[in-house]
C-alpha cells in the first residue's frame, strides 16, 4: 500500500510519472475535456485545520475523473470517539483513497499504517507534499528548459519549507534557506536529505540578499503557521527582516519569479506589490494544486489496481 506522508515517499522518476499524468489531464481540460478515468472511486477528506486550496483543489479534482468525495470534519471524532488505529481501519475499508490534515504528524502516520488504502497528507506540522508537489510542476511548466533551477526560500523553515527542499533534492533542483537562528530546518533534516538523496544542493544561510541572488524562485509562507497563533508577536518581530519586498525581489535576477503558498498576509511575510507584481505567480501555484491532485490521484489508485 502507497501512502504519500512526506516527498521521502516519492522515488524521483514518481514525480516524474505524476507530472507526465497532470500534464496530460490538464491539456486535456483546458481544451474543454474532464476525462472520468475514476469512475465510482471514492475520496474521503479528513480534515482537523481550516484549507481552501487543499479541501477544494481535491474535492474537484476526483470529482472531474469521474469519482467522488466525502467531507469528514470534526463530527467523525478522528482521535476522540475512539482510537486512531480503529478509525482507520474502519474508514479505510469503506473508501478508495483518504486525504487527512491533522495537527500532529505522529498522529497522521500511526492512522495511515492501519489504512487499507492509500493516505495523503494535506498538511500536517511537519510537511505539506501536495503544495510542494504543485510548486515543483508550476517551476517546471514556468522554466521549461532548466532542470536544476534555485528555489529560495525566505522566512520560516516550516512545514511547507520541509517539503520543498527534499522535493527539490529528489527533482535536481536547488534549495537555499534563509532563515533566522531559530527558524531554521533542523540538521538531522538536512542529514536525512543528504542520505537519502547523495549530491543534494540544500543550503541554508540567515542571509535572505545572499540567498536571492542567483535564484529563480523566491517563496515564502505565513510566519505562524496553523497552531502557532500564540507564538504570533514573538515570531513577527524574530521574521521582520525576512519580508520579501521590492528591495529583495530587485536583489534576485530578472527572471526570478515569486511563488507563496497562500493564504498570504499582504503586509507581513509579503508586500502588496510583489503578489501583484508582474513576477509572482502565486495564482497559477494554486490553480496546478488541481491539476496535481489529478495526477497524485490517478497515479496512486492507477498504481494499487
Ligand atoms: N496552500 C494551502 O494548502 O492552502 P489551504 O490551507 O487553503 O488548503
Ligand atoms: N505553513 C502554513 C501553510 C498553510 C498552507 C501552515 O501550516 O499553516
Amino acid at each position: 500500500m502507497r501512502h504519500l506522508l512526506t516527498l521521502f515517499d516519492l522515488e524521483p522518476a514518481e514525480f516524474d510519472a505524476i507530472f507526465a499524468i497532470t500534464r496530460d489531464l490538464k491539456s486535456k481540460y483546458e481544451n474543454g475535456l474532464r476525462e472520468p478515468i475514476l469512475p465510482g472511486r471514492v475520496l474521503a477528506m479528513l480534515f482537523e485545520k481550516p484549507s481552501l486550496r487543499t479541501r477544494v483543489s481535491f474535492e474537484t479534482a476526483i470529482l472531474q475523473l469521474g469519482g467522488g468525495s466525502l467531507f469528514l470534519g470534526d463530527d467523525v471524532g478522528f482521535g476522540k470517539r475512539e482510537s486512531i488505529e480503529d478509525f482507520g481501519r474502519v474508514l479505510g475499508q469503506y473508501v478508495d483513497v483518504i486525504v487527512s490534515r491533522t495537527w500532529q504528524h505522529e498522529r497522521l502516520v500511526a492512522f495511515a499504517g492501519h489504512c487499507s488504502c492509500s493516505v495523503i497528507n494535506g498538511l500536517s506540522d511537519v510537511a505539506h507534499p501536495c503544495q510542494a508537489l504543485a510548486d515543483l510542476f508550476t517551476v517546471r511548466e514556468h522554466f521549461s528548459g532548466i532542470r536544476d533551477a534555485t528555489i529560495a526560500w525566505v522566512g520560516d523553515g516550516n512545514n511547507m519549507a520541509r517539503s520543498l527542499a527534499i522535493g527539490c533534492a529528489k527533482m535536481g533542483m536547488r534549495f537555499v534557506g534563509a532563515m533566522p537562528e531559530g527558524y531554521q530546518l533542523a540538521e538531522p533534516y538536512l542529514e536525512r536529505i543528504r542520505r537519502e538523496v547523495p549530491g543534494a544542493a540544500v543550503e541554508i544561510t540567515t542571509d535572505p540578499v545572499e540567498a536571492v541572488r542567483g535564484a529563480d524562485a523566491l517563496y515564502t509562507d505565513v510566519w505562524a503557521s496553523m497552531g502557532q497563533e500564540e507564538e504570533r508577536e514573538q515570531r513577527m518581530q524574530d521574521l521582520a527582516a525576512y519580508q520579501v519586498n521590492g528591495a529583495l525581489m530587485a536583489e534576485a535576477p530578472e527572471r526570478a519569479i515569486f511563488m507563496h503558498c497562500m493564504p498570504a498576509h499582504r503586509g507581513q511575510e509579503v508586500t502588496a506589490e510583489v503578489i501583484d507584481g508582474p513576477q509572482s505567480v502565486i495564482f497559477q501555484q494554486a490553480a496546478n494544486r488541481m491539476h496535481v491532485q489529478k495526477g497524485v490521484l490517478a497515479w496512486l489508485l492507477g498504481s494499487s489496481l
